[in-house]
Order: C-alpha cells, then structure tokens, then sequence
C-alpha cells in the first residue's frame, strides 16, 4: 500500500483496503483536527487550493487540515481574480501550482479537469470535485461518517436522494458502498436518475440495488439516509431545474415512517431538500459529517506526504 506522492482523482483509484486503512488513519487525526493535540508533520510542506467553482466545507477544511499539521497554504477560491480572466488555460495555471507548492487540490467544473490537471503537474492532485463527475475526499469522509456512526459501512441500507444525475458526491459515494457492501436504494425524479455507468458499476460488487421515486416507502428501512441538492448550476435549462426543485423535502412528518437510529447525512449546501426542525433530532449527522472533512483530509495529506504521527 502506498500513498506518497498519488494523485487522488476518483475514489476508483483506491481499493477498499486502502479506503480502510484512510479511516483509520482519520480516527487517529481527530483530536488533532479538533486542536487537542498539536503536531507539525507537514511543516515543510505547501498545498494549493484551485477552486474554480464555488466552495465552503471543501476548501476550508482542506486548508484547515493543512494549517492543523503543521503546513502551509497558497491559492485561490475565485477564477476570476486569477489570470484565467485573462484568458489562460486550465494546463498553464497547474504548472504554476506546481512550481510553488507540493500538492494541488484542484475543483472544476468540467468532468475530467482533475484528471487533466494531474497530466501538467509533477506534484499530485486531488481532486476536489470536477462537474458531475467525482468527489473522492468527500466520498472518504462519508464513508468515515457511517463507519464512526454505525460502526461498519457493509450491511447497511443507505438511501442516496435527490439529484442523482448531476451530484458528484453521489456517484463517488455509490460506487465506494458497494464496494463495501451495503445495500443501495437510489431515490430521486425520473430525469434525475442514477447514471447507468454507476448502477453498472454497482452491480458488478453483486450488491442488492434499487430504483425509485417514492421516499416515503424507501426511508422506512434505511439505516442512512444520503440526502443531495438538485444541481442547479448543472441544468442546460432553467425551467427543468424548477420542474424538479423541492421534489423531495424531508421533515418530520416524513421522519414518522424512520427507523430509531436512522442517521440523515447531506455532503451540504442544503437548499430546501432538509427542513431546518429535522436539525434538532438525533438523525441529523450532516454538520458532524462536515467536521468530518478535517480529520479525513488530515489523513490523506499526511499519506500522500509521507508523513505520520508520532
Ligand atoms: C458538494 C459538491 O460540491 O459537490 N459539496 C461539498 O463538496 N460538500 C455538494 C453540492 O454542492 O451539492
């Protein structure tokens, strides 16, 4: 197993015993993450932050994670102040990255930009989400999230909901469950639905799978329920995004048909898809689960640079 120096570009570039040797490593980083302990791991070292689309908990945590080990951070959370308004590529604003730091978080909104971006720079990439494509590093602290609340990701049945078509943390996160082996239902309008390519993918992990539209009917047997937003930004056109905005919306009348110890995650923004009263129950994991982010990509930076705990 070895992490130093790899790009990071698809949850698919890891296997599931290096996925499990990340949360654990995560585990150990917590109390750093939260600032209890102290270490300067990374202090020689310098991330870049591109983000070409908008972004909180992604690039926060990702530098706060970095600040946490000891290193140091340089880059930018808005295109429009860098020399891409001037017209430069994507292939050129990389290599400067790589001239002045030792990995580069990268997010795009183009499929594939990570994986480009990963061909021009010496230094590795993580991508940091690229259009509908993936979200590995979110994948990795979901997948954190239901280890550490369920104490095991197989065997749960996890309700992915909402915008299936164009979320990338869904399509990340789908692939990676099944590769653990929980059981899957895809909840979402009919022209929002899973990519066929990921239901495939799937499938071949031989795990039990399920379509539909009706919420009310799936949460009653699910341990996780993975809420998304409808990918606004992502619709060729504006009146479709309003066909299916608030299609679905989880409440508490909705929370009636749950189990007791059903754990609510969203990867976050939330719009309007979770009442702001479903905050107060016990089900909801979504703020815990963006803390998460730290301690994750504390593992991962640290692994990629070589690094460990003392
Ligand atoms: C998600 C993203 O950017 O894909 N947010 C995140 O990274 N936590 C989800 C979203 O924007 O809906």
């Amino acid at each position: 197993m070895e992490f130093q120096h790899r790009d990071v570009i698809s949850i698919k570039d890891f296997s599931k015993a290096e996925i499990t040797s990340i949360l654990s490593y995560a585990q150990k980083m917590v109390p750093y993450a939260k600032g209890k302990k102290n270490t300067i791991i990374l202090s020689d070292k310098i991330l870049s932050t591109l983000f070409f689309e908008p972004s909180t908990r992604t690039r926060l945590s990702f530098e706060s994670a970095m600040h946490r080990l000891g290193g140091q951070v340089i880059g930018f959370a808005d295109p429009s102040a860098t020399s891409q308004k001037k017209g430069e590529c994507l292939a050129d604003t990389i290599r400067m990255a790589d001239a002045y730091s030792d990995a580069i978080v990268v997010r795009h909104p183009q499929e594939g930009a990570a994986r480009l971006a990963a061909e021009f720079s010496e230094a590795p990439v993580l991508n940091a989400g690229d259009g509908a494509g993936q979200h590995p590093t979110q994948c990795l602290l979901d997948l954190f999230t239901i280890k550490t609340e369920k104490n095991k990701i197989e065997g749960n049945h996890v309700v992915l909901v909402g915008d299936l078509k164009y979320g990338r943390t869904v399509h990340s996160l789908a692939y990676a469950l099944a590769l653990f082996g929980a059981e899957l239902t895809f909840v979402s309008p009919e022209s929002l639905r899973m990519p066929k390519e990921v239901i495939q993918e799937c499938k071949e992990f031989g795990v039990n799978l399920n379509n539909t539209s009706n919420l009310e009917r799936a949460i009653k047997d699910a341990d996780v329920l993975y809420v998304t937003r409808i990918q606004r930004e992502r619709f060729p056109d504006a009146e479709e995004y309003n066909r299916v905005v608030g299609t679905y919306k989880i409440d508490l009348e909705l929370l009636k048909h749950a189990k007791e110890n059903l754990i609510i995650m969203h990867p976050l923004p939330r719009i309007v898809e979770i009442d702001s009263s479903v905050d107060l129950t016990p089900h909801a994991l979504y703020f815990k689960q963006a803390f998460n982010g730290v301690p994750v990509r504390m593992a991962l930076l640290s692994l990629i640079f070589g690094g460990t705990l003392i």
